[in-house]
């Protein structure tokens, strides 16, 4: 009799079948170090040093890590996050005054990102379903905001994603889903998670995804852009989820591409992988909402 596979096994076998013979190299950086980036607190007064500017980024530095501890009751200075996934806010191009939806937000290092952008005007939903995720963002943000800015500017929601657009349609300019996925360093990470690991893991995400993304195009106003990411490798979660907004809702999803270092440009989107661009893996697929029925061509 057929000796039954590992979740190892089926791991591997899964992604070999889409990396192919890069799969190897793939993998080894999967279990390699995150490269971090340091967004600097632009409400708070402390000057990095020995620094440069990620991307030209006026909040984003990489360089040492050894930064001064917070003190007292001072706004924290600085929050470290994966330099590939800074990108997903930062392609929503957010200005102050924008109405920003964060659908997916806990523990918020993106939100932080937007609500820097917004500068005191405007406003961000940052949502999360789970209630201790939920607590945590809900820190993060009071952590690193002038407490009048937080009052102003955020509102900490707890609904479901996939069910926000039987509530509000049309009403938001940017909008990020950062989808719960299937997130291979963690899996690699533990050995539990790799001994049940199956195939069907990343099809019920995948899933899952759509009917997030699917909500939350609805409730993406027209003109307004939505960037989705998920920090997967599974084709599944990433293309296979936009391709079926672009077959549903056709001419009135537009992709756009910017330039990212060591980005590959993927069918709907653009990936970062560790083995490559040091970074990720990061995908994200930037989507402007248009009005098709004033498409003359
Ligand atoms: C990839 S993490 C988000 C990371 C976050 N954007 C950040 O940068 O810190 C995905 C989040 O989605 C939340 N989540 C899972 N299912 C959800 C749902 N149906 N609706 C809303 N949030 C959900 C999880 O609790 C988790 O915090």
């Amino acid at each position: 009799m057929a000796k039954k596979k590992s979740g190892g096994d089926q791991f591997d076998l899964f992604y070999a079948q889409f990396y192919k013979e890069r799969w190897p190299q793939l993998r080894e950086s999967l279990v390699g170090p995150k490269s971090h980036v340091i967004l600097k607190n632009p409400y708070h007064p402390l000057v990095l040093e020995n620094v440069t500017s990620f991307h030209g980024h006026p909040n984003l530095f990489v360089g040492k890590e050894e930064l001064p501890q917070p003190q007292g009751e001072d706004l924290f200075p600085y929050y470290f996050l994966d330099g590939a996934s800074a990108y997903a806010p930062l392609a929503l191009d957010i200005s102050p005054g924008d109405k920003v939806l964060d659908l997916c937000a806990a523990p918020g290092g993106k939100s932080l990102i937007m609500a820097f952008a917004l500068a005191g005007k405007g406003h961000l939903s940052a949502n999360d379903k789970s209630e201790n995720r939920r607590f945590r963002l809900q820190k993060v943000l009071r952590s690193y905001l002038p407490p009048e800015v937080y009052k102003e500017t955020i509102r900490i929601t707890g609904f479901d994603a996939s069910s926000w657009c039987l509530f509000e349609k049309e009403a938001y300019d940017k909008i990020l889903l950062d989808a719960p996925c299937s997130s291979e360093r963690h899996v690699l990470d533990s050995p539990t998670h790799l001994l049940d690991w199956r195939p069907g893991r990343t099809k019920r995400l995948a899933a899952n995804q759509w009917t997030m993304l699917a909500s939350a195009w609805l409730v993406l106003r027209y003109g307004g852009r939505l960037v989705y990411s998920t920090c997967s490798l599974s084709p599944l979660e990433n293309d296979g989820v936009v391709s079926k907004l672009v077959k549903k809702f056709g001419k009135e999803v537009v992709i756009s591409r910017p330039e990212i270092p060591g980005g590959e440009a993927t069918e709907w989107g653009t990936i970062l992988l560790p083995d490559k661009s040091g970074h990720g893996p990061f995908y994200l697929s930037i989507m402007e909402k248009v009005n098709s029925s004033d498409d003359k061509s």
